[in-house]
């Protein structure tokens, strides 16, 4: 076999070069306003946090497009992640390196259904949001090649946060909507799963190994709904019924996409059950109300959007809602706390910070045994070598 010097010295320099398994994993979002960080900023849509008091408490102090008055819980998961918050896909700076950080491809307003949230307009429905997550990987294929672009991705942290807008903006949006003509409500739980099952098989299909689920918080007692449909502030009976029909059933089909795929594929996050702490008791977690949005209007300050002519309450780490739907940063960083370190009632079958201890032991190997290869491969070279 002959070899030149030339290619010899190129194995070698790449060998050398290749990049520390240390990098922090990359990160994708998918999902609704609970997770979007900008996306629908570049739309035509009615569903969009892009104006002031929006932000009040983001480091820019400026309205980010995140339904939060600071951060969200997709920028709290990339704090644990060593990362800096993923861009929106739609945004264009989301080229070069940044692509490695990962992507977030949630947009406010969607639902598992494509008719849901359709008096938004423009919104990026789930199937869009796959179809983005097709062209990001053809992109960071360009970047870093076939192979690295296939452990970038299969190496990330998925979050995925669907199913409070088909209710709140499709069954329950108008009495006598078309869906609730159509289901009675158990039917229509089981219509919505068996959808959202073919999402999270699509996920897989595509690269995700390690995906967290997050169930619905007891809907009826957001702010909006209190005020709409609750009796007295009471959260709303038929919205807390659809999310007690809707999480068991969620962990159902997660255990069964786990026992095909592997355990821990995909991880439950129990936000009802977060959500239900802060009620039971706002001040354990240091909340002076969990009833009350901090930015709005009307009953329990619930109805309506969140302006610059809405009552804004001056302390915002007292409220676990932001705005009539969306938690504070500050319950956003409480939840999210849950998912990394709590116990099986809130994250299932295992807590976040086990996954990530396990994932990075697991890629600690592959990347040893990655440079053992290149190391013999450069070995064989020089020793080949008929004229050295
Ligand atoms: C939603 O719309 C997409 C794109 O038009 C389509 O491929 C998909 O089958 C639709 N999903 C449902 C459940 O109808
Ligand atoms: C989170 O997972 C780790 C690792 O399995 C475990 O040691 C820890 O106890 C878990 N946290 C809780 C509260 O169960």
């Amino acid at each position: 076999m002959r070899f030149s010097m030339a290619a010899a010295m190129a194995v070698f320099v790449v060998a050398m070069s290749a990049p520390a398994a240390s990098a922090a994993r990359a990160f994708y979002v998918f999902g609704d306003s609970l997770v979007d960080n900008g996306n629908n900023n570049y739309l035509l849509t009615s569903a969009r946090a892009d104006m002031p008091p929006y932000g009040i408490d983001h480091p820019t102090h400026r309205a980010t497009g995140r339904f939060s008055n600071g951060l969200n819980i997709p920028d709290i998961i990339s704090e644990h992640l060593g990362s800096e918050p993923t861009l929106p896909y739609l945004d264009p700076n989301l080229r070069g390196n940044k692509l490695l950080v990962g992507a977030n491809f949630a947009s406010a307003g969607v639902g598992i259904l494509n008719d849901t949230g359709i008096q938004f307009v423009n919104i990026v429905r789930m199937s869009r949001q796959l179809q983005f997550f097709g062209e990001y990987q053809d992109r960071l294929r360009a970047l870093v090649g076939a192979a690295r672009a296939r452990r970038i991705v299969n190496g990330a942290l998925v979050l995925i946060t669907l199913g409070g807008n088909d209710f709140v903006n499709n069954y329950y949006l108008v009495p006598f909507s078309l869906r609730s003509r159509q289901f009675a409500l158990p039917d229509y739980v089981r219509y919505i799963i068996s959808e959202y099952k073919k999402i999270l098989q699509r996920l897989y299909d595509m690269g995700a190994r390690r995906v967290l689920v997050t169930g619905t918080g007891p809907l009826g007692c957001a702010p909006a709904e209190r005020a709409m449909r609750g009796r007295n502030g009471g959260c709303a009976p038929q919205l807390m019924r659809a999310a007690e029909l809707f999480n068991p059933q969620l962990s159902r089909v997660l255990d069964e996409l786990n026992a095909v795929h592997g355990g821990g594929t995909f991880i439950a996050a129990n936000s009802f059950r977060v959500h239900f702490d802060f009620i039971s008791n706002p001040a354990a977690y240091g909340f002076a109300t969990a009833r009350d949005a901090c930015c709005g209007q009307g009953p329990n300050n619930g109805l309506g959007l969140c302006t610059r002519l809405s009552n804004l309450c001056a302390d915002r780490d007292a409220y676990v809602f932001w705005d009539a739907y969306h938690p504070t940063e500050k319950a956003s960083r409480i939840i999210v706390s849950q998912f990394m370190k709590g116990s099986l009632d809130y994250v299932s079958p295992l807590n976040l910070s086990a996954a990530l201890e396990i994932d990075a032991i697991a890629e600690e190997k592959a990347e040893a045994e990655r440079r053992r290869r290149r190391e013999r491969a450069v070995a064989k070279l020089v020793g080949d070598k008929p004229h050295a």
